[in-house]
């Protein structure tokens, strides 16, 4: 009886210490090896204020879309694929989700403000989708805006063109976001317009 009394506290101490070392492991392995859920949901920072003016001239910031969710597509309306190819895609991934789309805004902010002008992009977004808002700006609106969404663009000229012939260099993304302004999800350019309808469904 003795020897059994003796043994029983140090099985408990055993079973004790396992458990310890176990739930040790457990918050040594979240802490190092799992990235925190909340940094994964988060994503990169993506977006941002931006103050532009729309294709009626008239003055925009984040906040005018505050409570719908967003389609952005930085481009120009010269571009001769990519940016009509993309625009095409959001305005049928919008229409593919039937009622909900009118919860999503389709817009297009150019990153060539000298040739897109709010008139030259009243005409082109009005070939895709309805309710596509298109923005422009100064230089340096347009600049502070693609920042924000971590757009690249730049200005590509040929030896001897005009001053006017040039191509611009730009991200192709299409991101999603959300009725609070913050950044959902991104796609290519050339994402199908049913995964991104798909994708939007998950949020709305
Ligand atoms: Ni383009």
């Amino acid at each position: 009886m003795r020897k059994r009394r003796g043994r029983r506290p140090s099985r408990l101490a055993a079973i004790v210490a396992g458990v310890a070392i176990a739930v040790v492991v457990v918050l040594a392995w979240r802490h190092y090896l799992a990235p925190p859920a909340a940094t994964v949901s988060r994503g990169p920072t993506i977006g941002g204020p931006i103050s532009l003016v729309d294709q009626d001239g008239k003055p925009v910031t984040g906040a005018d879309f505050r409570g719908h969710f967003v389609l952005v597509y930085f481009g120009y309306t010269f571009c001769p694929d990519v940016c009509p190819t993309s625009l095409s895609t959001m305005a049928d991934a919008i229409d593919l989700l039937g009622e909900d789309g009118k919860k999503v805004i389709p817009v297009f902010i150019t990153v060539d403000p000298e040739r897109d002008t709010p008139e030259q992009l009243k005409m082109y977004v009005s070939h895709f989708h309805p309710r596509m808002v298109g923005l422009t700006g100064t230089l340096e609106q347009v600049k502070a805006a693609a920042k924000a969404y971590r757009v690249y663009f730049a200005k590509v000229h040929e030896d001897g063109a005009d001053a006017d012939d040039y191509v611009m260099d730009h991200t192709s993304i299409i991101y999603l976001m959300g009725p609070d302004g913050t950044f959902r999800a991104h796609f290519s350019y050339d994402a199908g317009p049913e995964a991104i309808a798909k994708r939007i469904r998950e949020f709305l």
